[in-house]
């Protein structure tokens, strides 16, 4: 909620409620943030509570961002390596959004709230291997950075792309951009990249209904670390959120 704002600015003013992102300034949390006006701060989704539209940012940008990067369009064939994260469940949305033809892998607890974001396929990775089944697909979206590289590049349709949220260590970034100079395939890594107007973009999705956040669990701000435990534990279903007591 905005509390002040500065003389010159006109897109916010005290009382609107916004959501935004604060860049990887890591270290702390905090109730209040001074953002600037050509930050990554929009209007929230108006059918969204604070705690669900807190979720947004980070996890659905990153989806938005990397499926755009791997060229996304209707029809394509998108796999989700980790569909029950955040980005996963995000990019399950998102895909089916745009028209793909989604596969999500997660694990047997988890394959109901898959099929139920849109999925057309699940894979128990528990159960079965996505590598067995000799499909081919025009996007590999591994957002839990736990595929295995050479069989993803082998299931990649001849001009496909695997997408990499996890941030790559030094001998996938080499196969990496040997693929890419080497193949018609391309491997993308990277990190989101916070702005506005993507924000806006999955608040027209939000108040449309194509999109929602999954949310696991809720603790209070003086909780944080007990809510980093609970996600370091890398089994989180869609979101955690912190809540901060209001007024
Ligand atoms: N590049 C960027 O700009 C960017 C931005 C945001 C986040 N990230 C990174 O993206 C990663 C994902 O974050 P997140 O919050 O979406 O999810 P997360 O909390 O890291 O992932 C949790 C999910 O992963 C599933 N999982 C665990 N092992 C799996 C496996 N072997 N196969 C398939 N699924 C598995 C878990 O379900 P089960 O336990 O039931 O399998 C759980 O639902 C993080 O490492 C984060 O740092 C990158």
């Amino acid at each position: 909620m905005v509390e002040s704002a500065g003389s010159s600015v006109t897109r916010f003013k005290p009382g609107d409620a916004v959501y935004a992102a604060c860049g990887n300034g890591f270290g702390a949390y905090a109730e209040f943030k001074c953002l600037p006006e050509n930050g990554a701060v929009a209007l929230m989704p108006a059918n969204m509570t604070f705690e669900e539209a807190a979720a947004v940012p980070v996890g659905a940008y990153t989806a938005l961002q990397f499926l755009r990067k791997g060229s996304i369009q209707s029809g394509s064939r998108v796999l989700v390596y980790g569909a029950s994260g955040s980005v996963g469940t995000y990019a399950v949305q998102l895909a089916k959004h745009f028209g793909a033809e989604v596969t999500g892998v997660c694990s047997t607890s988890n394959v109901e709230l898959v099929r139920t974001l849109g999925a057309d396929r699940v894979i128990d990775y528990t159960k079965e291997s996505f590598m067995d089944d000799g499909s081919a697909y025009d996007i590999i979206f591994d957002t839990v950075g736990k595929s295995p590289f050479e069989a993803c590049i082998k299931r990649l349709a001849p001009r496909g792309f695997y997408l990499r949220a996890v941030h790559l260590s030094p001998l996938p970034i080499v196969r990496g951009l040997w693929t890419n100079l080497t193949s018609g395939k391309k491997v993308i890594g990277g990190t989101m990249k916070e702005n506005a107007e993507d924000l806006m973009c999955l608040k027209e999705l939000i108040e449309a209904g194509r999109l929602h956040s999954v949310i696991d669990r809720r603790y209070p701000l003086e909780q944080a670390a007990e809510a980093h435990r609970y996600v370091e534990q890398g089994h989180k279903v869609g979101n955690v959120v912190l809540t901060i007591r209001q007024g």
